[in-house]
């Protein structure tokens, strides 16, 4: 039978990519998004995906799209945590709001879908959930405590619900890429992006496909063996011990 795939933010940037691999790879996918619409569609009709509309930071828009996914399609085997968000400043000009929207839509957002889909793979015997995290997570970032707060936040959440659902047939992994060739590093001023590529060793940003692949391997069946890991892809830019 088809397993069946949610992947947040997936109409776009690093996510359509992970949409894009496991859909090659035959698994039936739900495009997760908050706002564009016109990408959601163009996601929908180039790919084949289900575009589905809801906020993942806010619970209860969570708990109505689980539901109406499962109730027309059945369970969710693969979650694709996958939805960020930046709000880039000093933390001297940080607001509220700023830290706020970011742990909700980064890391709270890994909270409401995973525990949405636990309890159906404890019970299946199955399940994946891949977290996609941040280099920035694993080494700081100037103008992102809060980014870097929320993505460190779900390597710690990666490994404590890995070892929860070891016994039961679930794996929980965790991807951290460096800079990929998406919109959201394209909103980095030119200037301070031009400095960041000069500390790539690799010499050039990443492909969302790169993650989209790594993704696919975590997804299948050969990779039961892997759980509570975090798979550093970023050119050699930070080296993670
Ligand atoms: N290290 C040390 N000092 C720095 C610095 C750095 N990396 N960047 C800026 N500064 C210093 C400036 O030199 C300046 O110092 P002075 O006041 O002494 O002159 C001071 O910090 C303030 O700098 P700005 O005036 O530039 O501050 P700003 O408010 O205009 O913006 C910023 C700062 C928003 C953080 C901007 O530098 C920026 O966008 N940086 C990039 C952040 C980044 O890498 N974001 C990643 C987005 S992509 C992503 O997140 C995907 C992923 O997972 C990798």
């Amino acid at each position: 039978m088809t397993r069946l795939a949610l992947v947040t933010g997936g109409t776009r940037g690093i996510g359509r990519a992970i949409s894009e691999g496991l859909i090659a790879k035959g698994y039936t996918v739900f495009a997760n998004y908050a706002g564009n619409d016109e990408k959601a569609k163009l996601c929908a009709e180039e790919t084949g995906a289900h575009v589905v509309k809801f906020d993942v930071s806010d619970a209860d828009a969570c708990a109505k799209g689980i539901k109406k996914i499962q109730s027309e399609h059945g369970d969710i085997d693969i979650l694709v945590n996958n939805a960020g968000i930046t709000r880039d400043t000093p933390f001297h000009k940080m607001s509220k709001d700023q830290w706020d929207e970011v742990i909700a839509v980064n890391l709270t957002s890994a909270f409401n879908l995973s525990r949405l889909v636990w309890e159906g793979m404890r019970t299946r015997g199955f399940g994946r959930i891949i977290n996609i995290s941040s280099i920035n997570g694993q080494k700081g970032q100037f103008g992102q405590v809060n980014y870097s707060a929320a993505k460190a936040g779900l390597i710690g959440f990666t490994k404590a619900l890995a070892l929860e659902g070891a016994r039961k047939g679930i794996t929980v992994n965790c991807i951290a890429p460096g800079y990929i060739d998406t919109d959201m590093v394209a909103g980095v001023p030119e200037n301070v992006l031009q400095n960041i590529i000069s500390t790539i060793p690799v010499g050039r940003l990443g492909k969302a496909s790169e993650i989209g692949d790594m993704v696919t391997y975590l997804a299948s069946d050969q990779a039961g063996f892997i759980t509570g890991a975090t798979m550093t892809i970023n050119g050699a830019q930070y080296i993670a011990g």
